[in-house]
C-alpha cells in the first residue's frame, strides 16, 4: 500500500478518516501564496514548532496534549515536541521528531523509527530534532522563514520557532504570519469535510442533552453529558472551548462554566437553558449553542424572546453571501432584535433612533459571530491595517472582512438580560427613554437566549452545518418525544 493511503487519521468505529492529503493540501496553498508574496526569497525555507508537552504546574503530572494549531494545520501530527520544515520553492516537507530515550520505551511504550513518521505523515523526511541544524544546514536556506503574530482575539503573540544554532541562519519572522493566517481563512473541501463531521456529531450531541435533561439536574450533569458523547461516538478527546451550561440567570453570563462559575446550579423548573458547547476532532472545532427551556415547553414569555433570536439568526443566514459586510450582518441582527423587543413591550420608539444610540448592544453586547476553523475563535477576523469599529457590541465583533466563499463563520445572536448592563442603559438619558419600564422588570433574571449555528460560506449563500431542532415547536415536540421514550431516562 502507498504511503499516502495508509496516511489517515482514524479513532475507529463510525469516527471520520482525514487523509493526510489535507494537510499536504494546506502546505502546497502555503508554498503557492508565499511565492506570490513580496521579499520571499528563492531557497526560502518555512520553519514551524510544534506544540510541547507541558507538566501541571511544578509535577509531574501530563495535561492532555493538543496540538499547535498552526503546526497541525500544516502537519496533521499528533505528537508534541515536534517542528516542521517546507522547502518553498519544492514543497518539499521534512518533519523533526523527538530521539526518544530508552526509558521511553519502558514508561511510555513502543519507540517508532522514522520511518514510521514518514508513512503516518506522509511527508518527504524524517529527521530528529536534534539534528535539525544540520540537516536545514545541507539545504543551505537563503532564509528561514519562521511564525510571529498577533492573534487579533486574544492578542497573544503566536511563539516563534527556535532551536539551538538558529544563530547561524538567516530568519525573517515577519513575512509568514499574514501570509499563512489568509491561508487558514478559507477552507478546503477536505477540511470542510471534516468541520461537517465536527458539527454532526456535537449537533447529536446537543440533542442527547436536551432528551435527556431534566429540572433537578446540575447543570454540570449535562456538560459531562455533552463531553461523554462527544468523545465516546465521535472520538472527539478535547471540546473546543469551555461548556457554558448556563439555567435561568446564568444563561445571560456570556463565558459562563469558568473556574468561578463552574455550571454548578441545580436547573430548576421554569428556567431556561443555554448550552454552549462544541466538540473538537483532529484540532477542528464546533461552536454550537442550544436555548431551550428546561421542562421541554416554553412559556409565552420565553417563545417571545426565544422567536426575536431566531429571527434575527433566519434574517442574516438569508442575507449572508459572498461580498456582504459582516458588520452589517451584526448590524441586521441588531435590527430585528429591536423591533420585536419594541413588539414584546420591552422597548418603545423608533428603532432607527435606538440604533443610532446602540441599544442593541444592551441586549447583545458580543458580536454576531466568528470564523471557525482549527481554533474555535479562528484566525484572520482582522488583518493588518483593519481595525475594529469602536462602538459598543461592533467592537467585540471578530471579524470585520467580507464575507467570502469558503468562510466558516458561526451565526450566534442573542438576546440576554444582564442587570449590569440594564443599569446602565437606565441611568443613560439617551437610553432610558427607550425602555418600558413597566415590563422589563418581569424579564430580570430570565438569563438569555443564544442560537449559535456554525455555516460554510458558498458561491451564492450558505450551507448550515449544524443540525438540531431550532423553531419552538420542533424544539418542544423533540424534547416531549424524548419524554415519553424510556431509553430517555436521566441520568445515563
Ligand atoms: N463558545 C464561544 C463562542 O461562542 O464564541
Ligand atoms: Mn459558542
Ligand atoms: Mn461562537
Amino acid at each position: 500500500m502507498a504511503a499516502s493511503q495508509r496516511a489517515v487519521f482514524w479513532l475507529g468505529k463510525d469516527t471520520l478518516r482525514v487523509s493526510a492529503a489535507l494537510f499536504a493540501e494546506n502546505r502546497r496553498r502555503l508554498c503557492k501564496a508565499l511565492k506570490a508574496a513580496d521579499g520571499v526569497q528563492p531557497k526560502s525555507v518555512v520553519l514551524l514548532q510544534g506544540g510541547e508537552q507541558k507538566q501541571r504546574y511544578c509535577t509531574d503530572t501530563d495535561d492532555v496534549f493538543r496540538q499547535e494549531s498552526f503546526f497541525h494545520w500544516a502537519f496533521g501530527v499528533t505528537e508534541a515536541d515536534c517542528f516542521g520544515a517546507i522547502q518553498v520553492e519544492s514543497g518539499k516537507s521534512l518533519l523533526f521528531v523527538p530521539k526518544l530515550p530508552d526509558s521511553y520505551a519502558t514508561w511510555m511504550g513502543e519507540i517508532h523509527p522514522r520511518e514510521h513518521y514518514k508513512d503516518k505523515y506522509d511527508v518527504d523526511e524524517v529527521h530528529f530534532t536534534c539534528d535539525i541544524a544540520d540537516v536545514l544546514a545541507k539545504r543551505n536556506p537563503a532564509v528561514l522563514l519562521t511564525l510571529r503574530g498577533v492573534n487579533t482575539d486574544s492578542g497573544s503573540t503566536c511563539r516563534e520557532a527556535s532551536f539551538e544554532g538558529i544563530s547561524q541562519f538567516t530568519v525573517n519572522n515577519t513575512i509568514m504570519h499574514p501570509v499563512i493566517v489568509e491561508c487558514r481563512l478559507l477552507k478546503t473541501d477536505m477540511e470542510l469535510e471534516v468541520l461537517r463531521y465536527t458539527n454532526r456529531i456535537s449537533s447529536d450531541a446537543h440533542k442527547e442533552v436536551m432528551r435527556r435533561v431534566r429540572p433537578g439536574q446540575k447543570e454540570y450533569e449535562m456538560e459531562s453529558l455533552f463531553q461523554h458523547y462527544c468523545y465516546s461516538r465521535g472520538g472527539m478527546r478535547h471540546c473546543s472551548y469551555t461548556c457554558i451550561c448556563g439555567s435561568g440567570h446564568n444563561g445571560s453570563v456570556l463565558h459562563y462554566g469558568h473556574a468561578g462559575a463552574p455550571n454548578d446550579k441545580t436547573i430548576s423548573e421554569g428556567d431556561m437553558c443555554l448550552f454552549d458547547m462544541g466538540g473538537e476532532y483532529y484540532c477542528y472545532s464546533s461552536d454550537i449553542t442550544c436555548s431551550f427551556p428546561a421542562n421541554g415547553k416554553f412559556t409565552p414569555d420565553q417563545k417571545a424572546i426565544y422567536e426575536a433570536v431566531l429571527k434575527s439568526s433566519r434574517a442574516v443566514m438569508a442575507a449572508i453571501k459572498p461580498g456582504v459586510k459582516w458588520t452589517e450582518m451584526h448590524r441586521l441582527a441588531d435590527r430585528v432584535h429591536l423591533e420585536e423587543l419594541v413588539k414584546i413591550g420591552i422597548l418603545k420608539g423608533s428603532v432607527d433612533d435606538m440604533m443610532k444610540e446602540h441599544m442593541g448592544s444592551v441586549f447583545m453586547p458580543h458580536g454576531l459571530g466568528h470564523l471557525l476553523g482549527i481554533d474555535v475563535h479562528d484566525v484572520g477576523g482582522y488583518p493588518e491595517a483593519m481595525e475594529r469599529i469602536p462602538e459598543p457590541g461592533l467592537k467585540s465583533l471578530r471579524m470585520g472582512r467580507l464575507v467570502q466563499e469558503r468562510m466558516v463563520l458561526t451565526v450566534e445572536p442573542g438576546i440576554y438580560f444582564i442587570n449590569h448592563l440594564l443599569d446602565q442603559a437606565l441611568a443613560s438619558p439617551a437610553q432610558r427613554c427607550f425602555i418600558n419600564n413597566d415590563v422589563l422588570p418581569r424579564f430580570r433574571g430570565f438569563g438569555g437566549v443564544r442560537i449559535e449555528d456554525d455555516i460554510a460560506v458558498t458561491a451564492n449563500g450558505m450551507e448550515l452545518l449544524t443540525c438540531v431542532p431550532r423553531t419552538v415547536e420542533e424544539i418542544e415536540e423533540f424534547m416531549e418525544e424524548a419524554r415519553g421514550d424510556p431509553k430517555s431516562v436521566s441520568p445515563i
